[in-house]
């Protein structure tokens, strides 16, 4: 080496070293012959694991294999000029960069390589970097959100998906993005319709239903319940795009619904037991008496007298008694299903009645029946609405363990206002003369596990689950209570052919 070649050789070196971008030069076969210090930050290895190494094992890029700009500059001798690529560094990062390839050509022209040049466009402050930023904030503003996020372009392939749901699909966002949304976590039974249904608000020909609870599976196959809420999103055209939506995972909310009906049931059940109980038992203690007699009547061969006549037909009235009060309760310890049907008002409380009646009279309570035989009838879940009753009756027979009376009112009430429509309605009043219920604790009653009494007395879901019911029903219930006086419950239902 002559010192000429030497000075220019290091003045290169020096040059290459000190470039911001990232250079390499390749041979003909590809193989890289030097590599520089921003070269080495760019792609995380380092000179002397690149030298000698093919370019594409150090670059790493899918687009290179089928079209290498290095190939194309070597076979046409043209320069190629910001040829835009995704690298992948030695950690794994993608990393897009912005490449230029350049021909090197020896004294006599000819060519024995490329030299390379390239730019991170992650640091560069270009529109690139800025839009990056912008989607790197956008995702973390999204992956932040406690609700599912999704984006479904207008063929039904999901461009988007925060972090949420992933969890809650139990999928890695690469298992979701680019795949059909439908397909992939619908349930096969509504797939078709889900669809047809999304086909139509992408045609504008339908509305996007903007608040719906729909069912999804996820990963492990495991369906869930989801609120939706939805957005169309259109171009600066107004066609329509696809569609954004978020959903909130409310299977626990739902279960937690029917967990409640199902506890304050048992507790009230808990209660009636040993009521029903008693009431069962002096019957069958009557029977017991008669059927010692018949026996020894039988003994002695005088069975058909008229006295026994009378004696059967007592056991049979006691009997079939007995019987009501067993099926009533088996009725109500039932786990029914929902079940609307018009229903006759005073039946129902008669129904309730039938199995608190005990319990009133143990604590001495006088009742006063007003039904108005005249009332319409409503459209309502019998099961629900005596649940509600027995849950009211039972509250009041309790806030009078010194006595008192229970008044029980039905009336027919047009024009209530309920939310915010005027219905007509039957309107139910249970009144007790008990020890009421202290202004404060008014607008509690209905918050769940509220309750002021003893342990086994009292759980606190009986008015919460009251109030879900006549909510379910359309109907409304007011309370209006005054200490050491008393309580009244007003329930409304509507009727079943109302305004
Ligand atoms: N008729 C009533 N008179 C007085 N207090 C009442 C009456 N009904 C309900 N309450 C009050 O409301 C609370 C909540 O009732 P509820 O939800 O049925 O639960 P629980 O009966 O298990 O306590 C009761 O603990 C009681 O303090
Ligand atoms: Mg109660």
């Amino acid at each position: 080496m002559n010192k000429k070649h030497e000075i220019t050789q290091e003045f290169l070196n020096n040059i290459l070293e000190s470039m911001e971008g990232g250079v390499l030069t390749v041979n003909t076969e590809g193989q890289i012959t030097s590599f520089n210090h921003s070269a080495e930050e760019i792609t995380g290895f380092s000179k002397e694991e690149a030298l000698g190494k093919d370019c594409h094992d150090i670059l790493r890029s899918e687009i290179c294999k089928d079209a290498c700009p290095l190939e194309e500059t070597i076979k046409t001798g043209k320069p190629i000029y910001n040829y835009e690529i995704i690298i992948k560094s030695k950690s794994g990062e993608k990393v897009p960069v912005n490449i230029t390839s350049s021909p090197l050509r020896d004294s006599s022209n000819k060519i024995f390589g490329t030299v390379e040049n390239f730019r991170d466009l992650t640091k560069h402050k270009g529109l690139w970097g800025r839009l990056r930023e912008e989607k790197n904030r956008a995702q973390r503003y999204l992956n932040i959100a406690g609700v599912t996020i999704v984006a479904i372009n207008e063929k039904g392939i999901t461009t988007l998906i925060n972090r949420k749901g992933c969890e809650v699909l139990g999928y890695e966002e690469e298992e979701i993005i680019g795949k059909n949304w439908f397909d992939l976590v619908v349930p096969e039974e509504l797939r078709q319709k889900r669809k047809q249904t999304f086909a139509n608000v992408m045609a504008g020909e339908t509305k996007e239903i903007e608040d719906y609870e729909n069912l999804i599976v996820t990963k492990s196959g495991e369906e869930r319940i989801v609120d939706w809420h939805n957005t169309t999103l259109t171009d600066e055209k107004g066609q329509i795009i696809g569609t954004l939506s978020s959903g909130e995972d409310i299977t626990m909310r739902k279960q937690t619904e029917a967990e409640l009906i199902r506890t304050e049931k048992l507790a009230s059940l808990g209660q009636l037991a040993a009521s029903v109980a008693h009431e069962v038992n002096n019957p069958i203690a009557g029977i017991l008496v008669y059927v010692s007699l018949l026996l020894k009547k039988h003994k002695e061969q005088n069975i058909q007298t008229e006295a026994t006549e009378t004696q059967l037909l007592k056991m049979k009235k006691e009997l079939e008694r007995t019987a009501r009060i067993i099926t009533n309760l088996l009725d109500f310890s039932r786990q029914s299903e929902p079940n609307i049907r018009p229903i006759e008002v005073n039946a129902t409380i008669e129904a309730a009645l039938q199995l608190v009646e005990h319990q009133i009279s143990l604590e001495s309570i006088r009742l006063d029946k007003k039904l108005d035989p005249k009332l319409p009838l409503i459209r309502a879940d019998f099961d629900k609405i005596q649940q509600v009753l027995i849950n009211i009756i039972l509250n009041a027979t309790q806030a009078m363990s010194d006595g008192g009376t229970l008044t029980i009112t039905t009336s027919a009430a047009e024009g209530i206002k309920i939310d915010s429509s005027i219905k007509d309605t039957v309107r139910i009043d249970i009144t007790d003369t008990g020890i009421g219920i202290p202004e404060e604790n008014i607008s509690k009653l209905f918050t769940p596990f509220f309750t002021t009494k003893e342990k086994g007395k009292g759980v606190g879901l009986g008015l919460p689950m009251v109030h879900g019911i006549i909510e379910k029903h359309g109907g409304r219930i007011d309370v209006d209570s005054k200490p050491n006086q008393g309580t009244t419950f007003t329930l409304y239902l509507e009727v079943m052919d109302g305004k």
